[in-house]
């Protein structure tokens, strides 16, 4: 199923302020066909209750975003079908006496009413506020920033990322001390919604219907944006996303469906969920979807500390070997056709990777990359589902990491509800084993509930596997810090999410010197 090419909200200058759009939005915006558009509409509840978000920040701007949804969980959000006037304002102070711009968006109901504001022409390095004001309505005000200037060295990033938010399984808690915690940037690293039908006895519902049309994902996504803790971590800094696999269903393959659906029902499927991710995010028009296709892998660049490639490890990946899971080396997972990325992602992060001269090559993606025995003993189980069940273009990507020695090459990871410190190991095909680079896998905000620290096995899974240094399956996050002499990582934790109040902790802390690879305790 295809959407035909629609247009989205888009700025327009009022003249009195200088209003910035990116060239695509005017160029969205000129084609849009105009329709009644109200300029002061009332609402009958707060038409903000969603919140505001800010993300893809770069060296002169940010995309703003918010959505006009008074009901939420209604299927039109509690709007009118008609497009209505949004007006958006950023100042370098909290209190807006010292303004930059103003502007105007028309938000429209093809596109649930969500506003993505492209803004250009900021100072780099720099915090601003920014809000929201519709009718007689004002939105909470948000804190972003843009990024260093390309030929700088900045002395420092403070970041974290998280990932598996399931909204019944638990509570937001680790947004909480995340909007605390001072951040310039937030990764969200996919499964920000959960598609699963809504069930019983869990700690919150699913409520607003299941997620079988785009009207489904829409609500759902409205549903965990409700979240007050998330919105304060939208709130607090610009956030780069991604998504995983529960954005459209568990275990998606391209258009190879878990449950055995038709490539026509995925592709379907993928066309409603991909159109609400891109509504619900603050993403630009340069990645709007076009029906089952939307392009989110992309690069952001921190001056030349770090440069993050975010990549999109399920739209175009070959479909699991060996039946998925946990399972014993078959051969399929050593295909040479075999892809997590389509080849045509994997050249552009290799080149990208080869010619980047930043201090550290952040790579901001799924699936674990360490091939992690999850069998003790002599017997092997890998997870087909992660980088080593695409052992070749694991190979290949563990390879560059080795032909480049300075590039501090730091893979970022969600996907399995657990926290792992891992060093990324070259120890194939007779090699000499040697360390590469080192890879962060953040726990779950809260898919799985409150967890442990010590599940059964522990003793023997660390054993097993010496590049393995820490693991956890408490819920959490990571947060890091990137200096030119050094990248530390704190993998925080939560002790309890089925209930408000739960405490976080830093569960473990691990450093990267640069120029060596390979994570060493702090
Ligand atoms: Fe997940």
């Amino acid at each position: 199923m295809r959407f035909p090419a629609e247009p989205f909200s888009a700025s327009r200058s009022r003249r009195r302020f200088l209003t910035t759009t990116s060239l695509a939005a005017a160029a969205v915006w000129a084609s849009r066909a105009e329709g009644r558009v109200l300029a002061n509409p009332s609402f009958p509840a707060d038409p903000f209750a969603l919140g505001i978000a800010s993300g893809e920040p770069t060296t002169d701007g940010v995309v703003l975003w918010t959505r006009r949804a008074p009901k939420p969980l209604e299927p039109d959000g509690g709007m009118p079908a008609e497009a209505v006037e949004v007006s958006w304002e950023i100042a370098d102070d909290e209190a807006f006496t010292q303004g930059v711009r103003r502007g105007t968006v028309t938000a429209t109901p093809d596109w649930a009413h969500t506003v993505h504001v492209e803004l250009t022409g900021l100072a780099p390095a720099r915090w601003y506020f920014y809000r929201f004001h519709a009718g007689t309505a004002t939105s909470p005000i948000g804190r972003t920033r843009t990024t260093p200037a390309i030929d700088t060295m900045p002395d420092r990033l403070a970041f974290a990322f998280a990932s598996c938010q399931n909204w019944e399984e638990g509570l937001y808690t680790a947004y909480g001390q995340m909007a605390r915690d001072n951040l310039d940037l937030v990764l969200h690293l996919g499964d920000y919604i959960y598609e699963y039908p809504a069930r019983e006895m869990r700690v919150r519902r699913h409520d607003g219907g299941p997620t079988d049309s785009l009207a489904g994902f829409r609500i759902r996504h409205a549903l965990y944006k409700t979240d007050p803790l998330l919105q304060a971590a939208h709130a607090a800094c610009p956030w780069l996303v991604t998504w995983d696999d529960h954005e459209v269903e568990d275990n998606y393959a391209s258009t190879a469906s878990n449950p055995g659906a038709t490539p026509e029902q995925l592709l379907a499927r993928r066309s409603w969920a991909y159109r609400a991710y891109w509504e619900q995010m603050p993403l630009r028009a340069a990645n709007l979807p076009d029906g089952p296709h939307m392009t989110l892998y992309r690069r952001s660049t921190w001056g030349r500390l770090a440069e993050f490639s975010v990549l999109d490890t399920r739209q175009y990946r070959t479909d699991q070997p060996c039946g998925d899971g946990n399972k014993a080396p078959c051969g399929e997972e050593m295909r040479d056709d075999a892809t997590l990325t389509g080849s045509e992602q994997e050249a552009w992060l290799l080149d990208g990777f080869r010619a980047s001269t930043a201090r550290w090559n952040v790579l901001a993606q799924q699936v674990m990359m360490a091939r992690i025995d999850r069998a003790p003993g002599p017997a092997e189980a890998y997870s087909m589902d992660q980088w080593p069940g695409y052992e070749q273009q694991r190979r290949r990507i563990l390879r560059a990491f080795a032909e480049r020695p300075k590039a501090n090459p730091l893979v970022l990871t969600g996907d399995i509800h657990s926290h792992w410190a891992n060093d990324l190991v070259i120890d194939f095909e007779g090699l000499p084993s040697r360390k590469v680079g080192a890879e962060l896998v953040g726990t779950s905000i809260s898919s799985g509930g409150n967890g442990t620290a010590t599940p059964a096995g522990l003793n023997a899974i660390l054993a097993e596997n010496p590049c393995l240094k820490f693991h956890s399956q408490q819920r959490g996050y990571v947060r890091c810090e990137l200096t030119p002499e050094a990248a530390r990582a704190d993998f925080e934790v939560v002790d309890f999410v089925d209930k408000p109040g739960g405490k976080v902790s830093t569960a473990a802390r691990f450093r990267i010197e640069n120029g060596r690879p390979g994570l060493v305790p702090a």
